[in-house]
């Protein structure tokens, strides 16, 4: 069944309050609902549908009477008043039997829940909806000393508690958590003097991790106040951690649930990078308060309504904690590897979608990051000022609502005077823009034309012009900025725009602080990236010239078996070596494109990707500078050791990251006598891993991996780092054998989804090593999502995407991964979210 976006119709009824009553058991919990509906008067179908999966209905009552509706598998009707009345229910549910992990399941001995998408309709009959909200009055009975649920805390005694929430909300924002648990609290007193009770909550043994995650709590809350005005809601705000959880985390109302790696820290077993994304994910859900549940999406097509912006708040909270031009340029890696090949592939989807499936197949970097970049886009164009004084009146005029993109584009407009329809286009085109520039200078006139055009996409064969905010700033023959950074706005296929009274012709530095999310095609000099790279003032584009220049001379080896070029190498040595450029900076300009996004750049250019010839030529640049600036290295070390304690702020991070770049090109010279020194004296997980991943990539690495599992095989989390970075930094030929021999290993619990994604995510990773020219890894892959299929649909169905970019590969690869593709499709009872991914890869 296809669900389409032109098809909306409201709901028939509007609930009034919702009350539940859970008596908790693992194979038999009770369910208790009892729900006041009124007819709604906007709505013409009056059918009385409630949505209602796996559920086992006891008794269901009308204003008190039984009555015995009508059920299917996707849910119930039933013959109801004309006027207000009161639904009851009783069903039977068995969360330890949910390895779905949507609805009520249990992890590790407690129950928790996922609602989002559509799992409440796994909990109880309910019209499961983003458009109808309602609040709720939860009762929990059970033996267990935590209960929690969404809202304010109500009455508590011996085997029960209570929870209220005031503030209206759809279903898949209802969560409930009971279990054996600790909690490390804290408080905030918000702006207008309420004072919060704050809570993270983990499993005995977990208490220690539970400090920086607070820290990013609070820090969030008062950059939410501070930035966008908006004040927390409810006197308590709990935050649970879960081994088994499908996606990162959950911004259910008042009680955010979070897969423990995306919460969990400690130095000793947790990266720089986790740190940071731990920080940013606890921002995420708790700026999901205000945009998602506060004003939440009226349907799934929506979504990027609440996930675009909120990604695009997230990113703008750790640019401010952590430095605007390092997130930044993260943000464009990740959105070039994930969010590219997506969008110019068989997946590719409007950031707001028109028609799905299974709307978990949704959450997509589309959705997500496409749709944070769009906003992005409107802020550069409408400026800083109208785009505070739109979102005040975003959060004035809905509040309270379930609204669309039409509504958010509506406030932009009323705001600034703006006619957005062109722009809207981001919103119903899919496909990444290539926008190509040329140039010209005569009489002191210097002209950039530039021409947009879109290939097809599933779907959609023509595409219009869109609104293209391009940065542009011009530099002097001499590094001098001559035209400080203008947006300029493209509307037309083919548009010109002219900067005079230039003294000579200037050097452009287009797309500045990348300004949309296309792919800029311009013949540039390798003299003229050089120059940029010395003299850019924007630190995006300052980097990019590096990153074009190092991608140039990768493709000529790659197609050549060309040398490095000479000239770029000398101007990164001056980069690398100038001590006045920041530590994170200098190391993000050390780490070339990887074998993935070489390989989504050589077909964008129109040419077949060959992952060996890839990995072959990453692997010898690599060894030319590890060559090259040997002289340079111990220098570069002892310059990023960090002699404080550990911190896991972005100043330290930065010198280990940059240390962890040069201990690479170190290991290719010492072989490993460096990075095992470091393995061992590391008292911190950043360096014990960088090190270990330097071991695993030189291919001498069974002593430290052993020492390393032996050191943390009672930590899950550190596990599953170890169980994935063996994988993932191997050498090609080995990655799938790898893999393989991993998943008979005693600590591989393949139903758990981090652990999965661990091996499997990792596997995909290896770019050269997935593709396999023998295609053992599809294979591999393959029999395993066939496996995980029954037991867990969503994670299965996610990564499936691992085999997105199958057509752009040779004919034996291309061979292997159809028939890879295909044994899933027909696979016995295969699941929905599964065989829609599937389908729509093949088509
Ligand atoms: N709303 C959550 C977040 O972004 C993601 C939940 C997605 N869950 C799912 N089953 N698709 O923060
Ligand atoms: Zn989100």
């Amino acid at each position: 069944q296809t669900f389409y976006l032109s098809d909306y119709t409201p709901f028939g009824y509007e609930v009034r309050d919702v009350a539940l009553r859970f008596v908790l058991s693992p194979s038999a919990t009770r369910v208790h609902s009892r729900i006041t509906f009124a007819p709604n008067p906007a709505a013409s179908d009056k059918t009385f549908f409630l949505h209602g999966e796996q559920l086992k209905l006891i008794r269901a009552a009308i204003n008190g009477a039984e009555v015995t509706p009508n059920i299917t598998p996707e849910g119930l009707t039933c013959d109801v008043p004309d006027s207000e009345f009161v639904w009851e229910a009783e069903v039977e549910i068995a969360p330890a039997e949910n390895t779905a992990l949507e609805g009520l399941y249990m992890s590790n001995g407690m129950y928790c829940t996922q609602c989002e998408a559509e799992g409440f309709r796994k909990i109880t009959y309910y019209p499961d909806r983003p458009d109808v909200m309602s609040t709720f009055t939860v009762r929990i009975e059970s033996d267990l000393p935590i209960m929690l649920s969404n809202g304010n805390p109500g009455e508590t005694g011996a085997g029960y508690a209570e929870w209220h929430d005031p503030w209206p909300k759809p279903a898949y924002l209802f969560a409930l958590v009971a279990g054996d648990l600790v909690g490390h609290a804290d408080t905030f007193t918000t702006k207008s003097g309420n004072q919060v009770d704050l809570n993270i909550w983990v499993r005995p043994g977990d208490e220690d991790k539970c400090a920086f995650g607070m820290q990013a709590l609070k820090d969030s809350m008062k950059w939410d106040e501070d930035v966008y005005g908006r004040e927390y809601d409810l006197n308590t705000f709990n935050i649970v951690a879960v081994d088994d959880f499908n996606m990162g985390a959950m911004e259910n109302k008042g009680l955010n649930i979070f897969n423990s790696s995306c919460v969990l820290a400690s130095p000793a077993t947790s990266t720089d990078a986790n740190f940071e994304r731990i920080e940013a994910i606890i921002a995420h859900e708790y700026f999901h308060n205000w945009t998602g549940n506060r004003i939440t999406c009226r349907d799934w097509f929506q979504l990027c309504l609440k996930e675009g912006l909120t990604v695009f708040r997230d990113a703008q909270f750790t640019s401010d904690m952590r430095g605007e031009a390092v997130k930044r340029i993260h943000d464009v890696i990740e959105l070039r590897a994930r969010q590219f090949p997506e969008d110019q592939g068989p997946l590719s989807h409007p950031v707001r979608p028109e028609q799905f499936q299974e709307i978990n197949n949704f959450y997509t970097a589309t959705v997500y990051e496409k749709g944070a970049e769009v906003i992005g886009m409107l802020k550069r164009l409408v400026g800083d000022d109208a785009y505070a004084k739109a979102l005040d009146l975003y959060f004035d005029r809905h509040d309270g609502q379930a609204c669309t993109i039409e509504d958010w584009l509506t406030v932009f407009e009323d705001a600034t005077g703006r006619d957005l329809a062109q722009f809207k286009r981001w919103y119903s085109q899919s496909g990444t823009p290539r926008l190509s520039v040329t140039d010209s200078y005569q009489d002191g006139t210097y002209t950039l034309t530039f021409k947009q055009s879109t290939p097809p996409t599933p779907g959609q064969m023509v595409k219009d012009p869109k609104v293209i905010p391009i940065a542009v700033g011009l530099l002097g023959p001499n590094g001098d900025e001559v035209q400080p950074t203008v947006t300029l706005e493209m509307t037309d296929a083919e548009q010109s725009f002219a900067f005079d009274g230039l003294g000579s012709k200037p050097i452009p530095s287009i797309l500045r602080g990348f300004s949309a999310p296309v792919v800029l095609d311009r013949d540039t000099s390798a003299e003229e990236r050089a120059f940029l790279l010395a003299h850019d003032t924007d630190p995006f584009n300052r980097w990019e010239a590096n990153r074009e220049l190092a991608r140039t001379t990768l493709i000529a080896m790659i197609r050549d078996d060309a040398a490095p070029d000479e000239a770029w190498l000398e101007g990164l040595e001056r980069v690398i070596t100038d001590t006045t450029l920041d530590a994170n900076y200098r190391a993000l300009m050390m780490s070339g494109p990887s074998q993935s996004e070489l390989a989504q750049t050589l077909h964008e250019m129109g040419i077949t990707p060959d992952p060996d010839a890839i990995w072959t030529a990453s692997d010898r640049l690599g060894q030319t500078m590890a060559e090259r600036w040997e002289a340079h290295l111990p220098g570069l070390l002892a310059e990023s050791t960090v002699t404080e304690a550990y911190r896991p702020d972005s100043h330290q991070a930065g010198q280990r990251a940059l240390g962890a770049a040069v201990l690479a090109l170190q290991t290719r010279l010492d072989r490993g006598a460096s990075a095992r020194a470091q393995f061992e004296t590391a008292d911190n997980m950043t360096l014990q891993l960088s090190a270990l991943t330097c071991l695993v990539r030189s291919g001498n690495d069974e002593e430290a991996l052993s020492s390393f599992a032996a050191q943390w095989k009672d930590d899950r989390l550190v596990m599953d780092k170890w169980f994935g970075m063996q994988i993932a930094a191997t050498l090609p030929d080995r990655a799938a054998d790898r893999a393989k021999a991993l998943t008979e290993h005693p600590a591989f619990d393949w139903k758990n989804p981090n652990r999965f994604r661990a091996v499997f995510g990792s596997l995909s990773m290896n770019h050269a090593g997935f593709h396999r020219a023998d295609g053992a890894s599809y294979d591999l892959l393959a029999d395993w999502l066939i496996t995980l299929d029954d037991k867990n649909p969503q994670t299965t169905a996610r990564m499936c995407s691992a085999f997105q970019t199958w057509k752009r590969y040779d004919a034996g690869r291309k061979a292997k991964m159809q028939a890879a593709l295909e044994r899933i499709q027909g696979k016995d009872g295969l699941s929905r979210d599964t065989a829609e991914m599937v389908g729509r890869i093949l088509s």
